[in-house]
C-alpha cells in the first residue's frame, strides 16, 4: 500500500455514546494533566513506575500517540516522539545521546540554531562539536575521532541545499559505532526514508510541510530499534511534552501532505527552470536540476523534491538593491520558516569553512507555496524589474 493510502486509512476513532458506536475519521483532542485511575492499587503501581497505562498528561495522551504512531510508520522507525518545536527535537536528541568528553560532527550546512546550540550550550557540558563539509561522503572518515559519538546531517541543507552521501556516511559510522542523525525536514519521510539508508535517528520540524499551514510549532524524532529504549527513557525522564492540539493539527496535515508536497514540487521546479532562463541570475540551487552539484545523489536517494530552493545573482548587488527586489514583491511574504501554503522569500550570506561557490554571495531563498506558479513568476518578474 502506498504512503498516501496508509495516511488516509490511519487514525479512525470510535467511542460509545448512549450505547451506540460513534465513529469519526479523526481522533478527538485529548487535553489533560490529570488522568483518573480506576483504583488506588493503580496509583501505587504508577508511583513505583510499574503501571503500564497512561497515568498523567506527560505520558502522552491518545492524540499525541496517534500523531507519533502515524509518523513512525511513515518514517519506518521503531519509536517516534513529538516535541514543542523542531529545534526542541534537535536539542533533546543531542542531549540524549551525548555526554561529557564526547565529540560530535555537524555537516556545516545544518540549520543555524542547531550549530548555535552546540557551540553555545553543548560545549558547556564538555561536548566538542566540529564541522564536516556540507556535501560530505566517504571523506567523513577524516573527521571521526576516537571519541566521536554522533554525526549530525541535514540533507539538503535548508539554505544552500548541499546533499550528503548518506549511505556512504552511515556505512562508515556503523563500522565505528557512531550514531547518525539526519534533519529530514526538507524531503519529509515521503521523499526520503533516512532509516532505510542506515541513519539511526530522523528529525522533522513538523512546523514545516507536515503541518503545512504555518500555524503551529512542532517537532518529532523517529529512532531505529537500536536506540529506541535509550531515547524512550530520556523522553519520559525529561517529561518532554508536545501540545495535544498541535499534534491533532499535525496529524490532520499528514493526511494531505502527499498532495501538497507534490504541488510544491511541481511549482518549485517550474519557477526554478524559469529562473534559469533569466539573464541576471547566476546559479539556481535546486537538487532536482541537473546543474546541482549533487544532483546524482539526489536522484539515487530521494523520491522527489519539495518547494524550497535558492538562487544567486551574477552581480554582487548592494543590500539596498536586494531590499528593493524583495520589497517590490506582492505574493512572496518576507518571513522565516517554510513548508506552508504561502510563498516566502529570504536572503542571506553563508560562510563555509570548507568552501562553497556561494560564499560571500547573497543567496535568495524561495519557499514556493500553493499559489499558481504563473502568478509567482509574474511577481518575481516585477521584482527583477525593480533591480534593473
Ligand atoms: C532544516 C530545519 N530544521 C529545523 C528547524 C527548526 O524547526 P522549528 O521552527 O519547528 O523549531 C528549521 C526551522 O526553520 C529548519 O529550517
Amino acid at each position: 500500500m502506498s504512503d498516501s493510502t496508509k495516511l488516509i486509512q490511519s487514525n479512525e476513532y470510535h467511542d460509545v455514546i448512549e450505547g451506540k458506536r460513534v465513529k469519526t475519521v479523526n481522533p478527538p483532542v485529548y487535553n489533560g494533566s490529570t488522568v483518573l485511575l480506576e483504583k488506588y492499587e493503580d496509583m501505587v503501581l504508577a508511583r513505583s513506575g510499574k503501571y503500564d497505562g497512561i497515568c498523567y498528561g506527560t505520558n502522552r495522551l491518545p492524540t499525541q500517540r496517534a500523531f507519533e504512531e502515524t509518523l513512525r510508520e511513515l518514517e519506518g522507525g521503531h519509536l517516534t516522539r513529538a516535541f514543542q518545536s523542531g529545534i526542541s527535537a534537535i536539542i533533546n536528541t543531542l542531549f540524549a545521546f551525548t555526554e561529557s568528553g564526547d565529540h560530535i560532527i555537524l555537516c556545516e550546512n545544518v540549520y543555524g540554531p542547531t550549530a548555535r546550540f552546540c557551540n553555545k550550550i553543548l560545549s558547556g557540558y564538555n561536548v566538542e562539536a566540529t564541522f564536516a563539509p556540507a556535501s560530505a561522503g566517504t571523506d567523513i572518515a577524516e573527521h571521526i575521532k576516537k571519541n566521536t559519538k554522533l554525526i549530525f546531517l541535514e540533507s539538503p541543507g535548508s539554505n544552500t541545499f548541499e546533499i550528503q552521501d548518506i549511505p556512504a556516511i552511515t556505512a562508515i559510522a556503523r563500522e565505528r559505532n557512531v550514531i547518525t542523525v539526519l534533519d529530514n525536514t526538507w524531503a519529509t519521510p515521503l521523499y526520503l526514508k533516512p532509516l532505510q539508508l542506515g541513519v539511526d535517528i530522523s528529525i522533522q520540524s513538523v512546523s514545516k510541510y507536515i503541518s503545512g499551514h504555518s500555524d503551529i510549532l512542532l517537532g518529532a524524532i523517529t529512532v531505529n530499534e537500536k536506540y529506541s529504549d535509550k531515547f524512550d527513557n530520556f523522553y519520559s525522564t525529561m517529561e518532554i511534552f508536545a501540545p495535544p492540539y498541535d499534534c491533532y493539527l499535525a496529524l490532520r496535515g499528514l493526511k494531505t501532505l502527499p498532495l501538497r508536497l507534490k504541488q510544491h514540487e511541481i511549482s518549485a521546479i517550474k519557477v526554478a527552470r524559469w529562473l534559469e532562463t533569466i539573464d541576471l541570475v547566476d546559479k539556481v540551487i535546486h537538487p532536482a536540476l541537473q546543474t546541482h552539484p549533487q544532483h546524482h545523489i539526489w536522484r539515487r536517494d530521494f523520491a522527489g523534491s519539495s518547494g524550497l530552493f535558492a538562487f544567486t545573482f551574477k552581480e554582487d548587488y548592494s543590500d539596498e538593491k536586494i531590499a528593493s527586489f524583495i520589497n517590490s514583491l506582492d505574493l512572496f511574504g518576507i518571513g522565516f520558516s517554510w513548508g506552508g501554503f504561502k510563498s516566502l522569500i529570504t536572503a542571506g550570506k553563508y560562510k563555509r569553512v570548507f568552501g562553497s561557490e556561494y560564499s560571500g554571495k547573497a543567496v535568495i531563498r524561495l519557499n514556493i507555496g500553493l499559489e499558481d506558479s504563473n502568478d509567482l513568476i509574474k511577481d518575481l518578474q516585477k521584482g527583477l524589474q525593480a533591480l534593473e
